[in-house]
């Protein structure tokens, strides 16, 4: 199955960190990217930024756990930058706390952005993907999938992301899309710079700390998730589905 001559890609949660790193490599690669996020206006420095390098973007608010905003800005993409055929599933939050002390509405807005968020996102896409006979959905997992002291909900998350991506990968293989999963450990973004914080350490601190366990000596950078989503959303993957990368730096178990 071949692809679309012109191929347009949803990045969510792509104002910063992972998501925007993905968001400028998959405009590289030549697609074209709509940059999702809860604030349209948080977008747009990604969009010109992706627009100076000679690529085309776009820039949507969204809440991805909300169903009629999910599917407007999937709608909005298609109409402004043409049919979706690849979804990186990347918009996520952290409500961390030990099980004793975690509040009903942590676990709810946990589950809701990642699960919930990545089943009304991929709903509402997949039908242009099948359309066109390809397509890549790609999801964020996370190596707290196999367990992490204070994040019950996040964790609890993470490996359903596993589960939901295996399940989309059989139901899809034969319409020519593939489904895989990117469970990241340490990446140095606001994300984990809000986890030092919340542990009262510095991030410069926190960032060593880790690097000393993991085997290749450094923490991971936005950029390592981004290649190994180009990677997952290029031709060359058409035979990797259902998988689950550790992008980590070293082995998980
Ligand atoms: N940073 C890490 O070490 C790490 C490790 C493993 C997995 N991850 C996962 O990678 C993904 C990106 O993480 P990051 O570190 O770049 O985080 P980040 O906090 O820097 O960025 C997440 C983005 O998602 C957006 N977002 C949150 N809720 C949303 C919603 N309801 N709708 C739309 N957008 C929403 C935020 O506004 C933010 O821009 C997340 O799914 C995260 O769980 C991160």
């Amino acid at each position: 199955m071949s692809a679309p001559t012109s191929r347009t890609a949803i990045v969510t949660g792509s104002a910063r960190g992972i998501g925007a790193a993905t968001a400028r490599r998959l405009a590289a690669d030549g697609f074209a990217v709509a940059v999702l996020d809860l604030d349209e206006a948080a977008c747009k420095p990604v969009v010109e930024e992706i627009e100076a390098a000679g690529g085309k973007a776009l820039a949507v608010g969204v809440d991805v756990s909300d169903e009629q905003s999910a599917g407007a800005a999937v709608q909005r993409v298609a109409d402004e930058l043409g049919a979706p055929t690849v979804l990186v599933n990347n918009a996520g939050i952290t409500r961390d706390n030990l099980l004793f002390k975690m509040s009903v509405a942590d676990w709810d807005s946990v589950l809701n952005v990642h699960l919930r968020g990545s089943f009304l996102m991929s709903r509402a896409t997949q039908k242009y993907m099948t359309e066109a006979k390809w397509g890549r959905i790609v999801n964020l997992s996370s190596t707290s999938a196999l367990g992490n002291r204070g994040q019950a909900n996040y964790s609890a998350a993470k490996a359903g992301m596993q589960g939901f991506t295996k399940t989309l990968a059989i139901e899809l293989g034969k319409f020519g899309v593939t489904v895989n999963a990117i469970a990241p450990g340490f990446i140095e973004t606001d994300m984990t710079a809000a986890t030092a914080e919340r542990l009262g350490v510095s991030f410069e601190q926190f960032r060593e700390a880790a690097a000393k366990q993991i085997p290749v000596g450094r923490t991971g950078r936005p950029e390592d998730i981004a290649n190994t989503v180009s990677f997952l959303v290029g031709e060359g993957a058409g035979f990797v589905s259902g998988q689950v990368i550790y992008v980590a730096g070293g082995p998980t178990d």
